[in-house]
């Protein structure tokens, strides 16, 4: 008996090495020889398990599952070493075993070879293994300066290979997408700044992974607001700077360098902006200021002029009175001098010094408007 079965595995692994070594092309199935089957392929998820399984017979003597050339079970035997591979059912029916945890590797052919009395016959079958898009190679973050040229890099696995596809979140621009491996970005500006998004698809799965591009460009700076401050009050001068980094700001009189908390004075910086603050403005403040901008790629500069505004005085205060008694008499005039009295937001007001002087009026002005008012009304 043992000899037998020494013959027995002699002869099924000279037989089907013969037989799984003819030429590619040529399909077991059209040998002209009916006891050789092939069965459809079998296609499986890296991970899975995979059950195969053959008819057996009432004359089958011996049988065999293979994995190419090599015996995986003869028999009830397990020949195979490996721990994944297990035999399911062998009855006078089928034979069938299993593999769990299939790997790329395990793709080929298994072919399950039945001795009867009369002759041999195979049946084999193709796994197919997929494998889950994988990026494996992407570009990091990065950190440029404006007018780089930069390319950005994404490499990934997977079977079928997948397709991948760059673009850029929040953009529909096409210029910062690709459907390539290779995402190249010449001359970059600071609006091409942000997210990209490269994507690995196959037919069984997609993978995403982000980029963040940050891109680098010396500040610029809005032009200052002169401010007008009435002696004795609170002044802010602002200055504002777009930059990437962060821009730190200075700020001078004329030559000399102002530093927080120093005189009356206090600086606050933000991200984009530094306040230059007088608690209580005097005489000598009044002048002009200029901002610097700074960040390793450049600086800027403001001048910005804090001027002084002269207190209303108590004649202009009449006037207000007398406008607001005019405001219930005619519309169109409460509207006129609405207009003209908008800048003027009570004493010690900031006026801003950009919009112009506003018009005070004067009582002669307002005499003026009141006769016109009774004039009208005849
Ligand atoms: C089975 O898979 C093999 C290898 O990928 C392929 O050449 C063959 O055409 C497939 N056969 C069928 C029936 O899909
Ligand atoms: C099938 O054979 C290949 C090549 O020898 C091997 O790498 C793989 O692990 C085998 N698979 C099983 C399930 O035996
Ligand atoms: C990723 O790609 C870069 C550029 O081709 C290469 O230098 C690097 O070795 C790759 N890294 C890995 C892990 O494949
Ligand atoms: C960017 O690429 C252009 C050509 O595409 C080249 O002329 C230029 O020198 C490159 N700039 C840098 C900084 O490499
Ligand atoms: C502002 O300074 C003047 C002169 O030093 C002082 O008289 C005044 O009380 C101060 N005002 C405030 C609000 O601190
Ligand atoms: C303010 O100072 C800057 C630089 O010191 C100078 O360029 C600018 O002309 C000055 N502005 C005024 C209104 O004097
Ligand atoms: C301030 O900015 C102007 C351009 O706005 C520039 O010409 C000047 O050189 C700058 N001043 C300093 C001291 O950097």
């Amino acid at each position: 008996m043992k000899m037998l079965d020494g013959c027995w595995r002699r002869c099924v692994v000279v037989g089907l090495r013969l037989l799984l070594f003819l030429p590619a092309g040529l399909p077991v199935r059209s040998q002209g020889d009916s006891n050789n089957k092939q069965m459809d392929n079998i296609t499986v998820r890296q991970g899975e398990t995979v059950f195969l399984s053959c008819s057996q017979g009432d004359f089958v003597t011996h049988t065999a599952w293979l994995n190419r050339s090599s015996i995986l079970y003869a028999g009830e035997d397990k020949w195979s070493v490996d721990p994944r591979v297990s035999l399911v059912v062998l009855n006078q029916a089928e034979f069938t075993i299993k593999i769990t945890d299939v790997d790329l590797m395990d793709e080929g052919q298994y072919t399950c070879a039945v001795q009867t009395v009369s002759r041999p016959r195979t049946t084999s079958v193709h796994i197919i293994v997929q494998v889950p898009p994988k990026i494996v190679n992407l570009s990091k973050d990065l950190v440029v300066n404006e007018g780089s040229n930069v390319t950005l890099m994404c490499l990934a696995n997977g079977k079928p290979e997948p397709a991948i596809v760059w673009r850029m979140q929040s953009s529909s621009d096409d210029g910062l997408s690709s459907e390539t491996e290779v995402l190249e970005i010449p001359f970059i500006t600071r609006q091409r700044a942000g997210t990209y998004e490269c994507t690995a698809v196959n037919d069984i799965a997609v993978d995403t992974q982000t980029v963040e591009l940050t891109v680098n460009y010396p500040p610029s700076i809005s032009e200052g607001r002169d401010v007008g401050v009435t002696l004795g009050q609170r002044g802010v001068l602002l200055c504002e700077a777009d930059a990437v980094p962060e821009a730190d700001f200075e700020w001078y009189r004329d030559d000399r360098r102002i530093f927080n908390d120093f005189d009356g004075i206090a600086i606050e910086d933000s991200d984009a902006f530094s306040k230059l603050i007088f608690f209580n403005v005097s005489e000598t403040d009044y002048g002009n200021y200029t901002c610097f901008a700074t960040n390793k790629l450049g600086s800027a500069n403001t001048s910005i002029l804090l001027y002084e505004v002269i207190e209303p005085t108590s004649s202009t205060l009449l006037q207000v009175e007398t406008a607001s008694v005019l405001e219930m008499t005619s519309s169109d005039l409460k509207q006129r001098a609405f207009e003209n009295n908008e800048l003027w937001e009570g004493p010690g007001a900031v006026q801003d010094g950009n919009s112009g002087t506003s018009t005070v009026f004067t009582p002669t002005c307002l005499l003026l408007i009141i006769l016109l008012q009774l004039l009208l009304k005849f």
